[in-house]
Formats: structure tokens, C-alpha cells, sequence
């Protein structure tokens, strides 16, 4: 943390406290607040956590005003465009892009974690077929903690390393098995001849009655998916997974608190809101009472896939994302598409109406990714799952690094307690 000559000045019924400021390598500086409380015996006030840095992190940097994403100073597009997911995996992880020797030994080790032990298939079996495949890998990888012991010491270096390939390797199995169960097909084991993606394709599509043959675009635009996925700074779900570990408690307990904070409507599970959404509008010309729900204070109703607690500009993600659904309708045959027609319609009038351009509100990496998954088979119950395991690389980075960190501590927020004052308890034939 480098810190700043400049410090601030907080004057609270006319005492002055200088509070340190620290200057990061990109964005505001910070005011440390740190000691704030044993010198002036205040807290600060901040719901949502809307000006308030967590941690210190080296991983994921975003500009939400400039609509920049970059991953250890890499930006998002170069790496969508250039890179793949499994590239992009060890750049979160150790910081650096590696060595052609390095990339395949690292492909490797995760290509030999994929399988699950074969015990955990009862698992699945013990859930209800309609169970939603998100409730499923809660579930599965929260019990991961119960088949791998032997890498939850979180003060064990290797064993960290040996949990992270473990998640990363078996996340697309168990979102696979998860989908498998759901619609009553045999689960498919996976293949160590593919790669990541067609491999998790492969395990989504395939069947034991016939051959299946993974589409080479198909599961480049998968990749693409994980990788824009990878990955976003001090998010929900990455914070829930760092305030679990605070506590010490084992990684695959940490990531299975993300996926459940990943699976809300307001965070990961907007990609199948925004697509059920786009559905219903149906055709463009349902638009206009769409927008006008949408700025009705009254209505509860929100464009689905538009705004960003970070983004007030275009999110760079959603930019590729656009991109990618065109390419992959276009590989499909499908150039009338009506959801992706409603959904570039809606993106042009929101983008024309002062309500959503005041308030900087933008389609985020939401917006088209449902309608690329759609096409490619997946049913919408399978979109926050597909979220999920593209993530998980991002919560185990930020995992490692917490725990790395000589700063941490169990993360314990404070509050304003707004309840009732002291009193005496009253005996109940009293009350
Ligand atoms: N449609 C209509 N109005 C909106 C929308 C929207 N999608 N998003 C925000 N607004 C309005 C709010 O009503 C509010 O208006 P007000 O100032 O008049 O009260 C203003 O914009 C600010 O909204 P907040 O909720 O305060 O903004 P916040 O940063 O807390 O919310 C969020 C961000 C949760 C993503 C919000 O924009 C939203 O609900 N979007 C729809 C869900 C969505 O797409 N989520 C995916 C996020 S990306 C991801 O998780 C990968």
C-alpha cells in the first residue's frame, strides 16, 4: 500500500483528526479510516459498501466511468480477443502471463482435477429433479469440503494451490452434472483430449447412445463466455467469499457462500432475468411500455441487464458479449433471431432516453450473454451456473491473495442501531 503525503482532515464538533491517505497504482486515493474509531470514537456510515475499499488487491482493475476492465493491467477486450480462459486462469493466479511451458504444465494440472470423486454423485441424487442446478452446486460444492481434506489447511501453501485447481477443474463438472440431473440424462464423465470449454460442452450435450461432436466455435465462444466471466474486482459474490474466509473457514465453504451470493437476481442471476425479460417484451413493439415500467418509481419493475453498481459508461464486457452473439447466431443459421432482435431494439431505445443516459445506466455483460447461451442449447436455469464456474477462478484468486495478505483480518462490519433503547424485560402475563 504506498501511501500519499496528503492526509484528510475530519473535524467532528470542532476537534480535527488527520486521517493517512494512500495512493493506489490506478483509481481515487483512500482515505484510511482505520483508526478512526479509537481516536474520535466514530464510525463511518456506508451501506452497499458504495466508498469503501475492502482490501488491497493486485488482481482486477475497473474504471467504471471510463468502461475499462483490465486483469493484472491486461484489458478485458485484448484478452477475450487474444486469450483464452485457461490462460486467463493462471494470469488471475500467479499475476503474470505465462510461458508456452507453463501454460501447458498449468492445462494440465487442471485437465487431471476434473473428475469428482465418484462418491459425490449420490449427492446430486439426493436432490428433487426440478431442484434449480444453482441450488444444486451450493450444495455440491459446499460438501466438496467433505471428500478433499486434504486441501483445506488454509495455512498449508500447497494445499491452497492443490484447492484452487480443484475448483477450477471440477466446477464445469459438477455445473454439467448439476444440468444432467435436471432433465434426467446420465451424467458424462469428462474427456482430458478437449479443452476446457468443448470439454465442458461435451459434458452438457453429449449423450452414450451417439457420438457427439463439439462445434471448434461454439466452444470458442464458450470460452470466451468463461473468460469475460473470469473475474471483477470486489463484487457480491467475491466479497462474500472473502468475508467467509476472514474467518478461516476452508475453501470450498468460501466459494459455495459466493455461488449463493452469485445466484440473486441483482448480481448473477440477472443473465436469466434479462432473458426472461426480453421474452416477455417479446416484440419491439411492447418496448415502449417495457421503458416506461422501468422508469415508473411505482413499479418494482427494472430493465433487466442494464446498470451497474460500478459501469457508468459502457460495460467493456458487454461490448464483446454483442459481438459474440452476432457470430454465434450467424454459426447457428439463426439470422432472425426475435430475442436478439428485441434486445438490440431495447438497447437503442434505452440508450435514447434521457432517463437511463442521466442516470448512466448501461447494458451490462448480462445483456447478451443470455441470448448467446439460448442459442447454444443451455436452458435459462443454466446461465447463473455457467456464471458461477467462469468465476470461480476469480474467487479463488481473490482467495490466495487474502490469505497471502499480512493485512487481513476477520472481516466484522460495525452498524447505526436504529433499535430500542435499554429496558427491562416484562414477565409475559405483564405485556
Ligand atoms: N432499470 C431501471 N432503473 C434502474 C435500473 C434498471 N435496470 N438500475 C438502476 N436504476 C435506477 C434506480 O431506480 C435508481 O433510480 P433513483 O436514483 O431515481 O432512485 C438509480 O437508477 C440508481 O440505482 P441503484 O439501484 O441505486 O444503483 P446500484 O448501483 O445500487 O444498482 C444494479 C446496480 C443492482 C446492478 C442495478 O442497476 C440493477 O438492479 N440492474 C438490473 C439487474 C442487473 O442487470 N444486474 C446485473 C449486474 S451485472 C452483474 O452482476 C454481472
Amino acid at each position: 500500500m504506498a501511501d500519499t503525503t496528503k492526509t484528510a482532515t475530519l473535524t467532528i464538533d470542532g476537534e480535527s483528526y488527520e486521517l493517512p491517505m494512500h495512493s493506489p497504482t490506478a483509481g481515487p486515493d483512500v482515505v484510511d479510516i482505520r483508526k478512526l474509531y479509537g481516536q474520535a470514537g466514530v464510525f463511518t456510515y456506508d451501506p452497499g459498501f458504495t466508498s469503501t475499499a475492502s482490501c488491497d488487491s493486485t488482481i482486477t482493475y475497473i474504471d467504471g466511468d471510463a468502461g475499462i476492465l483490465t486483469h493484472r493491467g491486461y484489458p478485458i477486450d485484448q484478452l477475450a480477443g487474444k486469450s483464452h480462459y485457461l490462460e486467463v486462469c493462471f494470469l488471475l493466479l500467479y499475476g503474470y502471463l505465462p510461458k508456452a511451458e507453463e501454460l501447458e504444465a498449468f492445462e494440465t494440472t487442471v485437465t487431471r482435477h476434473t473428475m469428482i470423486h465418484e462418491q459425490m454423485h449420490n449427492f446430486f441424487r439426493g436432490f428433487r429433479r426440478d431442484a434449480h442446478p444453482m441450488a444444486t452446486m451450493v450444495g455440491v460444492v459446499g460438501a466438496m469440503s467433505a471428500f478433499y481434506h486434504d486441501s483445506t489447511d488454509i495455512s498449508d501453501e500447497r494445499q491452497r494451490e492443490i484447492a484452487s485447481f480443484r475448483l477450477i477443474a471440477k466446477m464445469p463438472t459438477i455445473a454439467a452434472m448439476a444440468y444432467k440431473y435436471s432433465i434426467g440424462q446420465p451424467f458424462v464423465y469428462p474427456r482430458n483430449d478437449l479443452d476446457y470449454a468443448a470439454n465442458f460442452l461435451h459434458m452438457c450435450f453429449s449423450v452414450p447412445a451417439e457420438e457427439y461432436h463439439v462445434d471448434p466455435i461454439l466452444a470458442r465462444a464458450m470460452d470466451r463466455i468463461f473468460t469475460l466471466h473470469a473475474d471483477h474486482e470486489q463484487n457480491a459474490s467475491t466479497s462474500t467469499v472473502r468475508l467467509a474466509s476472514s474467518s478461516g473457514a476452508n475453501p470450498f465453504a468460501c466459494v459455495a457462500a459466493g455461488i449463493a451470493c452469485l445466484w440473486g437476481p441483482a448480481h448473477g442471476g440477472a443473465n436469466q432475468a434479462c432473458l426472461e425479460m426480453l421474452k416477455e417484451i417479446g416484440t419491439p413493439d411492447q418496448i415502449p411500455e417495457y421503458i416506461a415500467r422501468a422508469k415508473d418509481k411505482n413499479d418494482p419493475f427494472r430493465l433487466m441487464g442494464f446498470g451497474h453498481r460500478v459501469y457508468k459508461n459502457f460495460d467493456p464486457r458487454a461490448k464483446v458479449m454483442k459481438q459474440s452473439a452476432d457470430e454465434v447466431l450467424d454459426l447457428l443459421g439463426v439470422d432472425d433471431n426475435p430475442t436478439l432482435q428485441v434486445a438490440k431494439e431495447l438497447e437503442k431505445a434505452a440508450l435514447d432516453d434521457p432517463y437511463f443516459t442521466e442516470k448512466k445506466l448501461f447494458p451490462n455483460v448480462d445483456f447478451y450473454s443470455g441470448i448467446i447461451l439460448e442459442a447454444m442449447g443451455f436452458p435459462t436455469s443454466m446461465f447463473t451456473p455457467i456464471f458461477a464456474l467462469s468465476r470461480t477462478v476469480g474467487w479463488v484468486s481473490q482467495w490466495k491473495e487474502q490469505l497471502s495478505d499480512p493485512q487481513m483480518k476477520i472481516g466484522r462490519p460495525r452498524q447505526l442501531y436504529q433499535g430500542a433503547d435499554l429496558r427491562d424485560y416484562v414477565d409475559i402475563e405483564n405485556r
